[in-house]
């Protein structure tokens, strides 16, 4: 981040705003609106400035700046176009030790003016740092449509309960909590409903019971996802927004963890070589002492909890201590890695059933049956079996599945580095030494493979390798 975000207090203040051009009205305006005392200069402004002039707080000076005229004001804005008038502001400004922007010359800027969401007295400020201001206009706009136009007034409500919310429930944290109760419950569901009287009376309910309700701790055990945060859940973002811890694992990408809230504490519980990590012992215990301090601890997971998350096993130990618990399901890696690559894992001419198998377990990897899942129009998707394909394959093989049965490797699905390699059966193996894969990544097997490139999907390219396989697969 190259700018420190504030809100400065204006109200009372100087502001110079030097032009008469479109941006100088929205200098004028957004300062006016803080409540500043605004000296605007220009001979001739256009009529939207113009159209200002009378307002009480604003002094209109027919003439360019001059130096003097910049003595005791805290916000210079030069909005002329013209380098001449734009030089001596800036001199003249810094001189006085007042802030500076001047439109489109960055090297004449303290600061850069945001793009604004307004609801009064909510204030949404955005900025891409200078870097692409198109996106901060167009984030504005996204957000201008999803904010309901009450939520200022829901605001403004709430405000008048301030003082009485801080005396019925005195601790920090449980206030906070009530308050999120408060907007995203039925307090706020009533109001921006329309229905302020219901509103206030289920807040005076709530004040009644103060924090009587908010003592004990919870675990969520959520789902992340295969790493790509536009595929988050709307209930994981607000429930991350929510929690006062978090564990988190490795397959959870930075970017999904920059989501959580920014003052709650994170924990790295993930497992990953010559790194200190908790055992899986240590990790719920950890979540349980929390939960019993009366925090909301949030378990974060990469793809599903419940599908080879351990999910299952963590929360037994949870619930055995009367903890409450709530399940939030995510993508799991074999459905984000399947839409990412363009391999539909069903397909009514190829594969009718679909069955999700681990190549580890407990004791290291799996003697599975492949007959059993390796077979004519089901495919199968192995998770964490990247180290042992070798071996995979070999035992397939061995147990009689065909050779030139199409398998696909997709590591990092749904993420900037995705890969997807795609090879018979007894070819994979090289293929993805040759590739020299990261992890994590997931094995496809079964026809669908062959539809990899055919269908349009981005990413996934019309390989030779796979128009070959879909030419002479056999099964
Ligand atoms: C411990 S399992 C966790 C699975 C997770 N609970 C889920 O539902 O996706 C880890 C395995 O998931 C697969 N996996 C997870 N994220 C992936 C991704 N982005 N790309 C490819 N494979 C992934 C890999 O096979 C990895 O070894």
């Amino acid at each position: 981040m190259d700018y420190l975000p504030i809100f400065l207090e204006v109200a009372g203040k100087r502001v110079v705003v030097d032009g008469g051009t479109t941006v100088a009205a929205r200098r004028v305006e957004r300062a006016l609106n803080a409540g500043a005392l605004v000296d605007l200069f220009d001979p001739e402004p256009a009529e939207e400035v113009r159209r200002f002039i009378g307002h009480e707080r604003l002094n209109h000076h027919a003439r360019v700046p001059v130096e003097a005229d910049f003595e005791g004001c805290l916000v210079a804005y030069g909005a002329s176009e013209e380098p001449d008038r734009d030089r001596l502001l800036h001199r003249a400004a810094k001189a006085a030790g007042a802030l500076v922007n001047v439109a489109d010359e960055k090297a004449y800027c303290d600061f850069i003016t945001p793009s604004v969401v307004e609801r009064e007295p909510i204030t949404i400020a955005i900025s891409t740092g200078g870097a692409a201001p198109v996106i901060a206009r167009i984030l504005r706009a996204r957000m201008e449509a999803m904010l309901p136009a009450a939520y200022g007034r829901l605001a403004l409500f709430l405000a008048n309960f301030r003082g009485r919310i801080y005396e019925a429930v005195p601790n920090g944290r449980n206030r906070r909590r009530f308050w999120e109760n408060l907007i995203e419950g039925p307090v706020g569901d009533a109001f921006l409903a329309g229905e302020e009287g219901l509103a206030e009376a289920r807040l005076k309910e709530d004040l009644s019971r103060g924090s009587a309700d908010l003592k004990h701790g919870e675990v969520w055990l959520v789902g992340a996802g295969p790493g790509d945060p536009d595929l988050l859940t709307f209930k994981a973002l607000r429930m991350m927004q929510h929690a006062d811890v978090v564990l988190y694992d490795r397959l959870v990408g930075d970017g999904i963890v920059e989501l959580v809230r920014r003052d709650a504490e994170r924990i790295y519980v993930g497992k990953k070589a010559n790194e200190h990590t908790l055992t899986q012992r240590e990790i719920t215990d950890l979540m349980i002492e929390r939960a019993q301090r009366g925090e909301r601890v949030l378990r974060l997971k990469g793809g599903d909890p419940f599908i080879f998350g351990r999910g299952g096993e963590e929360l037994e130990d949870v619930a055995a201590h009367g903890i409450p618990v709530e399940v939030v399901p995510g993508i799991t890696a074999a459905a984000g890695c399947g839409a990412a690559a363009g391999i539909p894992l069903t397909h009514r001419d190829h594969a009718q059933s679909c069955v999700f198998i681990t190549a580890h377990g407990a004791g290291g990897v799996l003697d599975h049956d492949w007959t059993r899942y390796a077979r004519k129009g089901q495919t199968v998707v192995v998770y964490m079996g990247l180290n042992a394909l070798g071996e995979l394959a070999k035992r397939a093989l061995e147990q009689g599945v065909e050779a030139d049965m199409p398998v696909a490797v997709i590591d990092n699905g749904t993420r900037l580095e995705q890969r997807v390699i795609i090879a018979r059966l007894d070819e994979i193996e090289g293929q993805v030494a040759k590739a020299d894969l990261p992890g994590p990544a997931l094995i496809v097997m079964g026809h669908v493979v062959t539809l990899y490139g055919s269908l349009g999907v981005k990413g996934s390219q019309s390989e030779g390798y796979a128009m070959e396989l879909r030419a002479g697969a056999t099964l």
